[in-house]
């Protein structure tokens, strides 16, 4: 932004530093004078006993004063060039976690986020301008990092199935007498992954600008719906969903918490124990939350494993290319959508294995 220019901040404290030690200077030397004047009268008459020629009345105050006004305004002069002087030097010392602060904005403007002010010494105004500024940068730069990352797997899992395709096309370039119904089948199978990846990416962006209209949603109808659409996927990996739950209210995005609850509701049932597994769906209001639970059986998990589940592109312990493998951004999704509604989510692993998920949105 281009702005007229102006006296600095250093001058301006500078002068009223000055300016208010003339003025307790003027009052100093004021009181000073009424004082005096208090006590000495306006003439006095100067009688000598013995035939003195000096004998007769003198105009002491006007005496006093000659004295008096050179002094006070020496002292007002010395008052002025220390004013000034200490006012220059003391600014500069305060002002000086200032410049650095400026510093440091410069350079995170210019791009580079790994600096940091570090200012040195006990709390402060300014400290704590300058620590609040360094954790904005901190957040900022693992944010910008976040995103490379998030760009680069994409690029990467988009990359794959065009890939595959190309290969599959070569293939059958090469040999023309090869069953053609075949290739198709893996191709559409190939096809669909690419457009399945492309919409997952979508949502993501989606969720990330919070572009949607909020409405009054109640959860547990949300949990019931993507019950019965998985109730088939569910059947064919022998797992039992058991749902409970009253009326959850919360506001949002139906469509997205939809998504949101078949997201979990998918995990759970892919990622459980093959041929007896359980799933549990639970809605349920708290004082200020509405409450979304999805918990599974399945294998023994790490806290340290879980905790890295809803980062985009990981996917557990499973090899990538069994059938259940997913994009991996299910759980990414989730947690877009959760934070883009103000919720939180907790993963934690069950002691007797699988994985209980807790999604807690304002009421
Ligand atoms: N309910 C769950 N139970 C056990 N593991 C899970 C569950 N949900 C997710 N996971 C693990 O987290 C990984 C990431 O999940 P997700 O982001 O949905 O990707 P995807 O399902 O596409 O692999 C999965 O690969 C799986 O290993
Ligand atoms: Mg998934």
């Amino acid at each position: 932004m281009d702005r007229a220019p102006g006296l600095s901040v250093r001058l301006k404290l500078t002068l009223s530093y000055a300016g208010f030690l003339m003025l307790a200077g003027v009052l100093l030397l004021a009181a000073v004078w009424v004082f005096l004047l208090r006590y000495v009268p306006e003439r006095a008459t100067l009688i000598s006993h013995d035939d003195n020629p000096t004998n007769g009345v003198f105009p002491v105050r006007s005496a006093l004063l000659d004295v008096f006004a050179p002094r006070a305004a020496a002292v007002l002069a010395f008052l002025l060039v220390f004013g000034l002087l200490g006012g220059w030097i003391l600014a500069g010392r305060m002002l000086a976690p200032v410049t650095r602060i400026t510093d440091a904005t410069r350079r995170a403007t210019h791009g580079s986020l790994s600096h940091r002010i570090r200012l040195p010494g006990r709390n402060d105004e300014f400290r704590e301008l300058a620590d609040t500024f360094d954790t904005m940068l901190a957040r900022l730069e693992a944010h910008v990092a976040e995103q490379r990352r998030f760009a680069a797997n994409a690029s990467h899992e988009l990359r794959t199935p065009l890939a595959i395709s190309k290969a599959l096309l070569d293939v059958a370039r090469a040999d023309p007498n090869r069953d053609i119904g075949e290739l198709i089948d893996r191709l559409h199978a190939v096809n669909t992954r690419a457009i399945d990846l492309t919409e997952a990416l979508l949502l993501v962006s989606r969720a990330e600008q919070r572009s949607f209209t909020r409405e009054p949603v109640d959860l547990s109808l949300v949990a019931e719906e993507a019950t019965e659409t998985l109730l088939p996927l569910a059947e064919k990996h022998g797992v039992t969903i058991e749902t409970g739950g009253d009326i959850t209210p919360t506001t949002g995005s139906p469509a997205l918490l939809l998504q949101l609850t078949t997201n979990l509701l998918h995990n759970a049932i892919v990622h459980n124990l093959p041929g007896q597994g359980t799933v549990w769906v639970n809605t349920g209001v708290r004082p200020r939350t509405a409450v979304l639970t999805v918990e599974n059986t399945g294998e023994k998990l790490t806290p340290q494993l879980v905790s890295t589940l809803t980062e985009p592109f990981q996917r557990g312990t499973e090899r990538i290319h069994t059938d259940q493998a997913g994009v991996g951004l299910g759980l990414a999704i989730v947690k877009t959508i959760t934070h883009a509604h103000d919720g939180t989510l907790t993963l934690t692993p069950r002691s007797a294995g699988g994985i209980r998920i807790t999604v807690e949105l304002p009421r």
